[in-house]
């Protein structure tokens, strides 16, 4: 299936409001000033604009990033790579108990298309979603223009490292990509490189904290190195995530700078598991059977460090590999 071929099914006039409703399988999606309404055959839900929006963003920018996205603590996406379920409830004590919980299998091109339409629809000229809240106009009212060049926003992924031929994706004044108001004190300075003859094209070297101090989207990571499997997937952040991850693996937060407070619960059922604070210099690993939201009070620095070994989640799945990565 290309993106061609798929249709997109939404309403032929908009509402009252000036928005389209769309839907997708037995879902239904529809926003007014405020909300956004999300109904299936057993039940509805409601979100703030605001908060549907930003997850939106993320879920169409990562291509619905590793295992489960949740929108918030009912609706949400699960990742196959190639299928994504849409769920209700699913991870979800409480509708799963009361049998309310619904999920459907789409082909990714299928939630693709449907969702990079709702995100054009809905968002409107002032509202920038991967923006930090006090970075961007507001989300609500009436239809208002659109914002495409934001929304169609993809992660930066570099194949080998920034900075190495073919991957010189380099941030500066020059590339019009001016340093973060938070991040003013941060020291500007390149490193000096000196290969031997011969080796130009294959030692590099860049100041990482220059190039994330002159990010201008929150809570969405760029690859900066690959070696095999293993990912560098430094970013900035600021206020909340906007979605709470389900991961289907492990993965490694270090604390670059500042402080970010995470909410930790189990994957499936949504129980309370901890609470980690994170300070500037510290490292955890976060296990692969749990979620997690983050809270970062000033802008930060994160590095999340991950293996996309696409035999991961069976391994952990079927228990061959376990949910934590270091027996100490
Ligand atoms: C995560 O879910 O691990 C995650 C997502 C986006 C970020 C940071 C961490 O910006
Ligand atoms: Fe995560």
């Amino acid at each position: 299936m290309t993106a061609t071929d798929i249709e997109v099914v939404k309403s032929d006039s908009p509402n009252t409001e000036g928005y389209h409703q769309f839907q997708l399988g037995e879902f239904t999606f529809s926003r007014d000033e405020y909300f956004v309404y999300i109904a299936w055959p057993t039940g509805s839900h409601m979100m703030s604009v605001d908060a549907f929006l930003r997850a939106l963003q993320r879920d169409v920018a990562w291509d619905f990033f590793y295992g489960i996205v949740n929108f918030d603590g009912v609706f949400g996406t699960v990742n196959h790579y190639g299928t994504v379920d849409v769920f209700a409830g699913r991870y979800n004590d409480s509708y799963r108990k009361a049998e309310l919980d619904y999920s459907e299998n789409h082909e990714t091109p299928a939630i693709r298309e449907t969702f990079k339409s709702i995100l054009a629809d809905w968002t409107n000229s002032t509202f920038d979603p991967f923006a930090s809240p006090h970075e961007t106009g507001a989300a609500w009212g009436v239809k208002n223009g659109d914002n495409i060049s934001a929304v169609t926003r993809r992660r930066v992924a570099a194949a080998r490292m920034v900075g190495v031929p073919g991957d010189e994706q380099i941030r500066s004044d020059e590339s019009g990509m001016p340093v973060n108001r938070m991040f003013l004190d941060v020291d500007q300075s390149e490193p000096v490189v000196e290969p031997e003859p011969g080796f130009e094209g294959e030692v590099a070297a860049f100041n990482l904290f220059s190039y994330l101090s002159r990010s201008d989207v929150t809570w969405n990571p760029s690859v900066v190195s690959a070696c095999k499997d293993s990912l560098f997937c430094p970013t900035t952040e600021e206020y909340i995530l906007p979605i709470i991850h389900g991961n289907d693996r492990v993965e490694w937060f270090i604390q670059l700078s500042d402080q970010i407070t995470w909410d930790v619960e189990d994957r499936d059922t949504g129980a309370v598991r901890s609470r980690v604070t994170m300070k500037a210099g510290d490292v955890c690993a976060m296990p692969a059977d749990i979620r997690h939201q983050g809270y970062s009070p000033k802008r930060s620095m994160l590095l999340v460090w991950e293996n996309g070994s696409s035999d991961v989640p069976e391994l952990i799945a079927s228990g061959k590999a376990p949910t934590y990565p270091v027996e100490f």
